[in-house]
């Protein structure tokens, strides 16, 4: 059952007004179409704050132009529900009029960790990322603020604009909730059929393939990139974009280093649809 509590607020002034008098504050900024992996947010938030803001917004200036900001999935009586049953308080859902009023002129931008991987792949991607999340924190003045490591570029991304800009948050990284399958969860999962989504899952396996590499003592990141293209080519379906093992500067190095930083990535388009996911090399941590 969707929580009474939860209320829908559309503008600056309703949501100074929701959040008077609240303690720690946590923001969990979203595009919506929510689902268990921003639950996981959302509860972890919960259990962190004493007032939880879900930002609900698509947000055109982080879509190319030849992207999918048209059909990007909508669906705010779903998110409603979700973010409910998890535990927030109020559900900020700005028109973009209100986010980019008439005149609006400017824009965030994050050298070093945004370049390479989705920077070179999504030119101007992370700039409106980096706009709007700023523009949200500074809406809502959140104590924490909470994203998914689905997006583990965004997360460098965002992690390096609070420490450049003195933003006074303090960002929480949240892992990956996967299908059983071990599929990432991702609103973009809806363009997919079952069994196209069955046929994304090649994605993890590939990563896992890396960290198994990576277990048994590779550490020339040429090989290990190669285990994971093992995996990637015997489905003629994945159009490769990237797939690398990268410090926490998203520099690739010619060999890994013990650090639990370090983190394989990888991008490629399946059935028409870009999909992304990543996995810590060594998931118990730093290697002996
Ligand atoms: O990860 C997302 O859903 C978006 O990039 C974000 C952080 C809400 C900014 O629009």
């Amino acid at each position: 059952m969707t929580s009474v509590t939860l209320r829908v607020v559309e503008t600056p002034a309703e949501l100074r007004q929701g959040l008077s008098g609240a303690g720690r504050v946590g923001l969990v900024p979203t595009m919506g179409y929510l689902h268990e992996g921003h639950a996981a947010l959302i509860r972890r938030a919960r259990a962190e704050c004493d007032a939880v803001v879900v930002s609900v917004f698509v947000n055109p200036r982080q879509f190319g132009a030849n992207e999918d900001l048209g059909r990007y999935p909508r669906d705010l009586e779903r998110d409603l529900h979700v973010a409910g049953e998890a535990g927030a308080d109020l559900l900020f859902h700005p028109d973009v009029e209100t986010m980019y009023p008439p005149g609006y002129a400017s824009t965030v931008s994050v050298g070093g960790v945004s370049e390479p991987l989705e920077g070179t792949s999504r030119p101007g991607h992370f700039d409106g990322v980096a706009t709007v999340v700023l523009k949200l924190f500074n809406l809502v003045q959140p104590h924490q603020a909470y994203f998914g490591e689905k997006d583990w570029q965004q997360l460098a991304v965002v992690r390096r604009m609070v420490r450049d800009l003195n933003v006074p948050v303090e960002i929480v990284g949240v892992p990956t909730v996967r299908e059983a399958s071990g599929l990432a969860l991702s609103s973009r999962n809806a363009y997919l059929t079952p069994e196209q989504r069955g046929r994304a899952v090649i994605l993890s396996r590939a990563l896992r393939a890396v960290q198994e590499a990576a277990a048994a003592g590779g550490r020339d990141t040429a090989s290990l990139r190669q285990a994971g293209l093992n995996v990637l080519t015997q489905d003629p379906e994945v159009d490769l974009d990237y797939l690398t093992v990268v410090d926490g500067d998203m520099h690739e190095r010619g060999r890994v280093e013990n650090d639990p930083m370090t983190r394989v990535l990888v991008a490629a388009r399946m059935f028409g649809v870009r999909l992304i996911d990543n996995l810590p090399l060594w998931p118990e941590g730093d290697p002996a």
